[in-house]
């Protein structure tokens, strides 16, 4: 563990110098503290008992570096999108509209749908057209999020901006003792790395190690502002966390070393509050925390450098061709108001968390996830002008296969519980993403989760070398025609052959 002064040195810088790229700020820019955006609620129009909610998907510029403007992608707006409000059991109809000019996608990370609503690559929305998912909101508050998610252009277009908060509410989550005001104590953050080329356009896969390992960025932007500040207004506040990068994990801590405390993982609320000190978040990954400002004291949202054993860290020559989560970090400052607004004690339970059995498991699998090393790779079998970024071919295999929207991977029967073992037999950390629901982990190499991923997940880190199992009800949807996916959320990955179709009948 570091000591205070130890990582406010090694703090000190606000980008990340990763060695391989230029970090904008070498150019001799200075940027001072920007307070943080806070992307608007969209709330549903009623519409006889149907919340609708209307997405348009577009490109626009964002001025993210003094001076330069950034061509960009987003939703209803130039950069990412609007933080969508869902409640459970409203039924929702929502309208995507296509103008960003090429094919897109726009998949509900974290959401029990049908598979025809789902947003997969199964379901593209041309230029020009518009796709009308409706579903009803059947699962428990949580935090979810929604990006594009084109087959072999997820990583490209979420890079661009595709990307959005979804948040659900119920009454646990919205009660009494859970700050629960949007953008005064329940803060959306959603993290994100980036790199930029000199004419302040953003560098998305300029070399074969983007792939590998993933497109890692040099400069930090949360909801889309570059040296964040946010200033706290109540002696406690929820902050919601996602990782809504392509492939970089965050150590997330504070610089004076707080602790705070995790209240929900990706699927919603843990039973009770879990007081921490860090909190490790892979892509995709989400958590919320609640910290206490009481102090009035200004700190720092940092991520701090990997431990040299954490499970995550990448393995063998992985591990000197990338200095990946080696550096620490700033992400976010934090200046408390001068008179703070006293919150209440949060619950000592949170909510009552069903524990799926093993014992009601009929079914088990078995999931090997594999990379191809060395200089040939990524320059094997082609696919076309659809094909993966700089034209490589399948370099990520799930149990030795790669991503083909004419396969079906694996078949489950409506309303089967059934435990899946994912296995990593390569040399870095691949966090796991399943469609169709919430999981909870059974075991992370033999041993029981620890408690931060004790709660419903839908994407868990799969160190190399680890087996982690999961358990999950396929209930609810039943479609015998349309997929739905499993992958790796690196984006880079995924985009490469690290994902699979599954068929729920
Ligand atoms: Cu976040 Cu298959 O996606
Ligand atoms: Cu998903
Ligand atoms: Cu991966």
């Amino acid at each position: 563990m570091l000591k205070r002064r130890d990582l406010l040195k090694a703090v000190g810088g606000l980008a990340i110098s990763t060695g391989l790229v230029t970090p904008w700020h070498a150019w001799g820019q200075q940027v001072s503290p920007q307070p943080l955006s806070i992307p608007p609620l969209l709330r549903g129009e009623a519409v006889n008992g149907v919340n609708r909610y209307r997405l348009r998907v577009q490109r626009g510029t964002s001025r993210f570096l003094p001076g330069l403007t950034t061509p960009t992608f987003g939703i209803n707006g130039d950069f990412l999108g609007p933080t969508l409000h869902l409640r459970r059991g409203e039924q929702v109809q929502l309208q995507v509209t296509n103008n960003l000019g090429a094919p897109t996608t726009m998949h509900w990370h974290g959401m029990h749908l049908p598979v025809v609503a789902d947003g997969g690559p199964h379901q593209e929305i041309a230029d020009g057209g518009v796709w009308e998912p409706a579903f009803t909101v059947l699962q428990p508050g949580a935090t979810c999020w929604y990006h594009s998610h084109l087959l072999n252009r997820t990583g490209e277009q979420v890079y661009q901006g595709l990307a959005g908060m979804i948040i659900i509410e119920d009454e646990d989550t919205h009660r009494d003792g859970i700050p629960s005001t949007y953008g005064v104590d329940d803060i959306p953050l959603v993290i994100q790395d980036r790199a930029f080329n000199v004419d302040g356009s953003f560098r998305y896969v300029g070399m074969h190690m983007d792939v590998m390992t993933g497109m890692f960025g040099d400069t930090i932007l949360v909801n889309g502002t570059l040296s964040p500040e946010f200033a706290p207004t109540t002696s406690r506040v929820r902050f919601r966390l996602l990782n809504g990068s392509n492939a970089r994990t965050y150590t997330l801590a504070f610089d004076d070393a707080r602790p705070f405390t995790m209240i929900a993982s990706d699927g919603g609320l843990l039973a009770a509050p879990l007081a921490l000190t860090s909190l490790e978040l892979a892509p995709a990954e989400r958590a919320e925390i609640v910290v206490d400002f009481s102090d009035g004291r200004p700190v720092n949202l940092v991520s701090l450098p990997m431990a040299a054993d954490s499970p995550s860290q990448p393995r063998g020559m992985m591990g000197n061709m990338h200095p990946m989560n080696n550096n620490a970090f700033h992400l976010l400052s934090l200046r408390p108001a001068a008179a703070l607004q006293r919150s209440p004690a949060l619950p000592v339970q949170l909510t009552q968390l069903e524990r799926i059995e093993a014992s009601e498991a009929v079914v088990e699998r078995q999931l090997i996830l594999t990379m191809a090393m060395g200089m040939g790779m990524g320059m094997g079998r082609g696919r076309g002008a659809a094909g993966g970024m700089m034209g490589a071919g399948a370099s990520f295999f799930i149990n030795g296969q790669a991503m083909d929207m004419g396969v079906i991977n694996q078949h489950v029967l409506a309303g089967d519980t059934e435990i899946w073992e994912l296995v990593n037999d390569s040399m870095m950390m691949h966090p796991f993403h399943i469609h169709h629901g919430q999981f909870q982990l059974l075991s992370r190499n033999g041993r029981s989760p620890a408690a931060q991923e004790a709660g419903f997940k839908d994407t868990v880190k799969v160190g190399p070398g680890e087996s982690v199992r999961f358990i999950m009800r396929f209930q609810h949807f039943s479609d015998a025609q349309r997929p739905y996916m499993y992958h790796c959320h690196i984006l880079e990955h995924e985009d490469n052959g690290m994902m699979g179709q599954f068929i729920v009948t």
